[in-house]
């Protein structure tokens, strides 16, 4: 890992990709405060952390979390659900609102492969799945993704393909644009690591990269 370790406030920690990315950032000595609705999902990481109780969605409660934090990360997802309910804008708008008053200029956000340009680049097989059953997460995660984009904060929107539970490989894509065949995945895990490296990097800021395998 290059650079100093970092004050990291976790947005969506207790999902799983957000849990494997605050296990790795504790590993290579980042504090991380995380930020949960519900402290008691937090199970094992509960005592390597510092939680703190808000709602993504209200700009109070980020606020009230985000001072003295080197970087804002999100992991933010509906989990199973496929309705939108509104999460991503609202998060967004919270997030940047927050970010922007407290002075925390950066910002990795988790978004997903087939939202807003990066549809254009997708299979015949993806784009059926992005206009069906995504639809209302995708129409909802390209509002928050452009709010962030013209936003004034140093941010990286993450664009992964389909996510499995399968280990770190290490070996996946990452670029401004990738060439898709049918309905390639990606691990969690190896998301995790990218968002956790692209936080320790000047690489990535003002870029959307997309990454699978
Ligand atoms: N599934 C895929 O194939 C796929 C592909 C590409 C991208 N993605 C995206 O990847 C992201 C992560 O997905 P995932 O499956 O790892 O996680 P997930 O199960 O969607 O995790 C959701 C996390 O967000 C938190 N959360 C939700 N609403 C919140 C709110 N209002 N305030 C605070 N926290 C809130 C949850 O907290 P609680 O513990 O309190 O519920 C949980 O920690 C999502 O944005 C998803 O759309 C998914």
């Amino acid at each position: 890992m290059t650079g100093p370790t970092m004050n990291l406030l976790i947005l969506g920690a207790t999902g799983p990709t957000g849990r494997i990315l605050t296990h790795l950032a504790l590993r290579s000595d980042d504090s991380v405060t995380a930020f949960v609705r519900n402290p008691a999902t937090l199970g094992d990481l509960a005592e390597k952390v510092t939680p703190v109780v808000g709602d993504a969605t209200s700009q109070h409660d980020v606020l009230a979390a985000a001072s003295g934090h080197d970087a804002i990360v999100s992991a933010l997802g509906r989990s199973t659900s496929v309705r939108a309910g509104e999460l991503f804008t609202r998060a967004s708008a919270a997030v940047v609102g927050a970010a922007e008053e407290s002075g925390v200029s950066r910002l990795v956000w988790l978004s997903s492969f087939g939202v807003g340009h990066t549809y254009d680049w997708a299979s015949p097989t993806q784009k059926t799945i992005y206009r069906t059953l995504l639809r209302s997460i995708y129409a909802d995660k390209k509002i928050a993704d452009e709010r962030i984009r013209s936003s004034a904060l140093d941010w990286t929107i993450v664009y992964p393909t389909r996510l499995t539970h399968g280990p770190a490989q290490g070996t996946y894509n990452a670029a401004d644009r990738l060439p898709m065949k049918g309905n390639p995945t990606i691990s969690r895990a190896d998301v995790a690591a990218f968002m956790h490296q692209s936080l320790h990097s000047d690489e990535w800021i003002h870029r959307s990269p997309v990454i699978s395998d």
